[in-house]
């Protein structure tokens, strides 16, 4: 009976992951989520770095994980405004899973906005899940989420991603269902502060921070020997933070210690079909 009903599920042929994520843990669950759906191929596309406008057309028959993270109970701003290059052709129905990362604190209304997102770009969201990543303002001083997703979380991203397969071969996947959160969204109310990651004395000006830099913020002036952080460009992703391979440079938030104390407690995966 188990055996018959598998057999009859259809593979899907092609299976596109795209995502914005600057420390790289939307992208690691939305993979995750992907494989478990075992597609006959998978791609990736990583807008992080890709600044163009150029739209990205999705066609019949493709299937799409999206991944964004998390930012004040919201999506990230930058992650809308990349992906609000996705457009379907004319006519293609596009089965979507939404995937939002967040860092330990709470989701808010990242996953509803997420999902409308989609569905004001053409696509067809069916499914949705909000997992864990490390907090961008993780330190080792100061540890929140730290080494999330680990083996626990892709464990479950992968059983969710053979949810959602079932789910897209069931009658009425593309049914109304229920995700947490609000609408309207969360005002995210903007503290005026202005503080940038800065690089502490013996930065080698290397220029990764300047690489890996979602939004071009950061440039080295190589006649002062500085690194220069444009504050009206930052995000404060901390992707320059993280992969600074010299652990020179630090962004201070009084943020991390809060964050810290108040949520270190784990959170599970909630995943909704
Ligand atoms: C500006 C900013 C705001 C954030 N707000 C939240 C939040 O409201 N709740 C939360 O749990 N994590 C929050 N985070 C943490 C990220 O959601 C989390 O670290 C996520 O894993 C980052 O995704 P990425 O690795 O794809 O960049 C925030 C991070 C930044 C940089
Ligand atoms: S990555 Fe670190 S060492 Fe390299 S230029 Fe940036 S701050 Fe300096
Ligand atoms: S300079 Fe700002 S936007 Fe650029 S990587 Fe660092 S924190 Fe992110």
């Amino acid at each position: 009976m188990l055996k018959d009903s598998i057999n009859t599920i259809e593979t899907i042929d092609k299976l596109t992951v795209i995502c914005f994520s600057p420390t790289h843990t939307s992208r690691t669950i939305a993979e995750a989520v992907a494989a478990g759906m075992t597609a006959a191929h998978i791609r990736t596309v990583d807008l992080t770095l890709d600044r163009s406008d150029e739209p990205i057309i999705l066609n019949s028959g493709e299937t799409v994980v999206l991944g964004a993270p998390v930012y004040a109970g919201r999506v990230a701003p930058e992650a809308v405004r990349r992906l609000q290059r996705i457009k379907a052709a004319a006519g293609a129905v596009i089965p979507t899973v939404v995937t939002a990362t967040y860092g330990n604190r709470d989701y808010e209304d990242a996953l509803v906005e997420l999902y409308d997102l989609a569905v004001s770009l053409g696509l067809s969201p069916f499914a949705a899940g909000a997992f864990i990543g490390e907090h961008s303002y993780s330190t080792q001083e100061m540890p929140v989420a730290e080494g999330r997703p680990d083996t626990l979380d892709l464990a479950d991203a992968r059983i969710f991603g053979g949810e959602c397969a079932r789910k897209l071969n069931s009658s009425g996947a593309f049914a109304p269902f229920h995700i947490k959160g609000n609408r309207p969204y969360k005002e995210v109310k903007h503290s005026g502060n202005q503080t940038v990651p800065e690089a502490t004395d013996g930065c080698s000006l290397c220029g990764e921070c300047v690489r890996v830099c979602p939004t071009g913020a950061v440039s080295v002036d190589l006649n002062a020997r500085k690194v220069l952080t444009d504050p009206s460009l930052c995000i404060r992703c901390c992707a320059c933070v993280k992969a600074c391979p010299a652990g020179l440079r630090t962004y201070a938030t009084p943020f991390a210690a809060f964050l810290h104390e108040h949520c270190s407690a784990r959170r599970d995966p909630e995943t909704f079909l």
